[in-house]
């Protein structure tokens, strides 16, 4: 299952769009239905433009009518040696987006192993009439 996921993850990541930064990442997320939505980084000219993979991969899922995830892989770096081997944790951007629709607990596969998003979000923004 990991490896699925990381795989899946490794090949969005060969989409990324980083001619400035260089630094391809890619996402892929499962949803309950047991579906795997991936993303990829999308940078722009214009650099605040960009677009994260993560949040990428999780605006990909509820377009297509899923928000309830299993799990999480990233990988991202300038090589693919660095993308397996060295963690890239996600943005605050991406962590509050994913908190939205994941509890604490979701596991977030890493090159490192499985954290939970917990462990990089303990608390979040929230609305009070959010429901
Ligand atoms: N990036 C992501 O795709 N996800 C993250 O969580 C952090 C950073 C991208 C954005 C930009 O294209 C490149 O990595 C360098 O910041």
């Amino acid at each position: 299952m990991i490896q699925n996921m990381t795989d899946a993850a490794m090949a969005a990541r060969a989409n990324a769009y980083a001619p400035y930064s260089g630094f391809k990442v890619g996402a892929a997320l499962k949803g309950e239905s047991g579906r795997i939505y991936t993303g990829c980084n999308v940078e722009n000219s214009s650099y605040s433009m960009t677009i994260c993979a993560e949040r990428n991969a999780v605006f990909q899922a509820v377009a297509a009518g899923e928000r309830h995830f299993r799990t999480i892989a990233i990988v991202g770096g300038r090589t693919d040696d660095e993308a397996e081997s060295k963690p890239c944790v996600p943005c605050g951007a991406c962590l509050q987006v994913l908190a939205e629709f994941c509890g604490g607990d979701l596991p977030v596969l890493l090159a490192d192993g499985v954290h939970k998003l917990s462990d990089f979000l303990p608390s979040q923004f929230c609305l009070d009439e959010k429901g």
